[in-house]
């Protein structure tokens, strides 16, 4: 089984609910068959980089589509779970992973979200390490009393397998520590297998005429993962520690110190790790790794930057998954020639239309590519996002060029560049479609009020008239995390959009609601009709009429808001309150100025182009008549403040005002709201708390106008606990 690119020419904002939900479903098989390989057999039949591109398109899918998050996705495991020879071990600390950069600017956006998150200037105050990405097996070492215990695979980062014996068979793995170790330690890193010591195995295998190994990661991985510790030794396998589990003691307070105190110890630790200030450093340190990456003895994907000081990395903490003071800067993908046979347009949920380059098949790192994404006009044009000119000479895409495609971050090829010296004479230039392929309606770029500048994106202007977005917004409408309406699935929803007859279309969703009346008083009816029975019918309409009182953050994202997934919609809804306020508020938000425009951007989480977004649907009228016509039919129940914690700040809402002095806005916000607090940018009867710094104005004055209990940064922090 090889990639499956399916349906991977599109772009993951222009998938309709339907072809997310089989992606994801194809996803998470696909990618379960090659844990099961890589993990239970050491024999993968795909490259890495082609497995990690499988896992972001799934991540980047479900950050779209948040309510098809399947509980079998891989995104819900850190690895593979264990396969059950070895015993399990809970690891004390989880094991996590590293998010990855792919560009320099990523690695500026990583460098500058630090300073961000800790409010200082990026003025190269703050040290990085620089490491080589090991591309081996991620270890754990526990030693107890100074004598190793137990080493544990990653596995799915919580529960790892006991591999202590075959660890104990690698020499560079000290057994024991020196007296002044702590009494607990865990020592983390990567067992890996040298390039040499790997070509001396295969070629072993050779003489012997068994079957050669794949690459010496999973030879390692297999070695480690043998039952008897002996043909582990045979193998020879090695070590570098970067990193720690529990510490009853922590030797050292930066990254560096650590690292440096794991070589007194005994451990190896990589020689090309680097502790560096600027981006630019940081970058150097990159390219010098890139150079040196072929003549190294082992596999390396990438360079791994770390926040030096360990009290910041405290303060940065952890997303769910990965810390916020790490990321791997990850070495560029394959690439390969083919030709552009031909340009679709494929029309999404939005609107978008997104241009597909129909490629000469070409094997990439081991796929097959078919597709290449073109991403709009200006990209085909040999124009990028800042209006500056992409590729080598900014050439344009024309059917029938020679093109250099490549598969990088995303599973989804691009493509690189154009080999204008294999141009054959008269091809035309290729001219980006004004009219929807599907409606026909105009399709323009909008201007971006800010900058004054064409929006990147052409969309159809059909709305609901274009036939492509109005089914797909009923679809929507109906999902499990919006209306979830059981017996309308995409068939159902299609047949009714479809049916021209008035007892039974639906063409927008408020038609779903009347259904059952429109039934009542008509000769046609349903039961009758081609896979609908008298009881499906009868579980369809009390399915419909089981939605008439519905959840208001339900509500808000079945609208199908541009920029408002199922988080958007909570808050918004944990906000608000009540329908009525919301859209109340949103009316007071069309100026784009004001407390109500003001109080709509202070919601954590929601930027402007969210709320500008938010906005520009109240402002429609086509938009409130159909709103308008469902209030008549259902009931947005009021939202409730969850209580997540049993912090005493749980449930409470907070304003933090004046200039903060013990921690950033953001650290605050994300502090406050990781114990269940609600975080509010203006003061009101339903504030709990005002936490004020130095120079609190007016929101200060609200509060004690209000009687709402006002404290220093240092009460606030003695109440949360420190
Ligand atoms: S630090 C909390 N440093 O990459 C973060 N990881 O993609 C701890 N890896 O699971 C990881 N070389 O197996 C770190 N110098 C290095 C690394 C490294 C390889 C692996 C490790 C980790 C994975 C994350």
């Amino acid at each position: 089984m090889g990639t499956d690119l399916g349906m991977d020419a599109i772009a993951v904002e222009d998938l309709t609910d339907d072809q997310a939900r089989v992606e994801l479903q194809r996803l998470a098989a696909e990618i379960a068959h090659h844990d099961a390989l890589y993990h239970g057999k050491d024999q993968p039949e795909i490259t890495d980089a082609d497995y990690d591109a499988l896992k972001r398109r799934n991540d980047a899918i479900e950050a779209q589509f948040p309510q098809l998050v399947r509980t079998d996705s891989p995104s819900q495991r850190v690895g593979a779970a264990p396969v059950g020879i070895f015993a399990q071990v809970v690891h004390a600390r989880p094991m996590l992973s590293l998010d990855n950069a792919f560009s320099d600017e990523d690695v500026q956006d990583f460098v500058g979200s630090v300073y961000r998150f800790l409010g200082q200037l990026p003025d190269g105050s703050i040290a990085f390490t620089a490491e080589p990405k090991i591309d081996g097996l991620s270890m754990s070492l526990r030693y107890e009393n100074r004598r190793l215990v137990t080493a544990a695979t990653r596995g799915d980062g919580t529960t790892g397998e006991n591999v202590t014996a075959n660890i104990r068979t690698i020499q560079e793995i000290p057994e024991t520590l020196p007296a002044d170790a702590p009494d607990v330690v865990e020592v983390r890193g990567e067992v890996y297998m040298a390039k040499s010591d790997f070509l001396a195995l295969n070629a072993q295998m050779e003489a012997e005429g068994k079957q050669a190994y794949v690459n010496p990661r999973n030879t390692a991985s297999g070695s480690l993962r043998q039952l008897d510790a002996k043909v582990t030794a045979s193998r020879k396998l090695r070590f570098f520690a970067y990193a720690w589990g529990e510490m009853s003691v922590m030797p050292a307070d930066t990254q560096s110190g650590m690292t440096e105190v794991f070589r007194r110890w005994g451990f190896p630790v990589n020689p090309m790790t680097r502790r560096l200030g600027s981006v630019e450093e940081i970058l150097g340190h990159y390219r010098e790794i890139g150079l040196e990456r072929a003549d190294l003895d082992y596999d390396i994907d990438g360079v791994v930057y770390k926040v030096d000081r360990l009290d910041l990395q405290a303060r940065l903490g952890f997303r769910s998954r990965s810390p916020r003071w790490a990321t791997a800067h990850k070495f560029p993908a394959e690439q390969a020639f083919t030709t552009v046979e031909a340009i679709d347009i494929q029309v999404g949920r939005t609107g978008a239309l997104t241009p597909v380059a129909r490629l000469t098949p070409v094997t990439v790192g081991g796929v097959v590519v078919t597709n290449a994404t073109l991403h709009n006009a200006d990209y085909i044009e040999g124009i990028g996002n800042a209006g500056q000119r992409i590729r080598e000479d900014g050439h344009d895409i024309r059917i029938g060029d020679t093109v250099i495609v490549q598969r990088a971050g995303d599973v989804i090829p691009q493509v690189l560049d154009v080999l204008i010296e294999k141009r054959p004479d008269g091809l035309a230039k290729y001219n980006f479609p004004t009219q929807c392929p599907v409606c026909g309606s105009h399709a323009v770029r909008e201007k971006n009020e800010k900058t004054g500048k064409l929006d990147s994106v052409t969309r159809c202007t059909g709305g609901f008239v274009c036939r492509a977005q109005a089914v797909e917004h009923i679809k929507h409408f109906v999902s499990r995390n919006a209306f979830d309406i059981e017996g309308l699935g995409t068939k159902q929803v299609d047949f009714f959009f479809e049916s021209d007859d008035p007892a039974l279309m639906i063409r927008t969703a408020p038609d779903i609601f009347t259904l059952k009346e429109r039934q009542e008083r008509s000769i046609t009816k349903l039961e009758n009709i081609d896979g609908f029975g008298r009881v499906s019918v009868r579980k369809l309409f009390d399915a419909i009429d089981a939605r008439r009182e519905i959840a208001l953050n339900r509500f808000i994202f079945a609208l199908g808001i541009r920029h408002v997934g199922e988080t958007t919609a909570k808050l918004l809804a944990r906000s608000y309150g009540s329908y009525q306020d919301f859209a109340m508020a949103m009316e007071a938000s069309a100026p784009k100025f004001g407390d109500a425009w003001n109080e709509l951007n202070a919601i954590e989480g929601i930027g402007e182009v969210v709320a500008a977004s938010i906005v520009e649907f109240f402002k429609e009228p086509r938009n409130l008549e159909v709103v308008q016509r469902l209030l008549a039919e259902v009931r947005p129940l009021d939202a409730e403040a969850p209580v997540a914690s049993d912090s005493p700040v749980a449930g409470k809402t907070v304003v933090f005002t004046g200039s903060l002095e013990r921690f950033t806005r953001d650290e605050a916000k994300a502090r406050a709201e990781g114990l269940g607090a609600k975080v509010a940018g203006s003061v009101s009867k339903k504030t709990d708390y005002v936490v004020a710094g130095p120079g609190a104005g007016s929101k200060l004055d609200k509060a004690r106008e209000l009687g709402v209990s006002v404290m220093t940064e240092d009460e606030w922090l003695e109440l949360i606990g420190g």
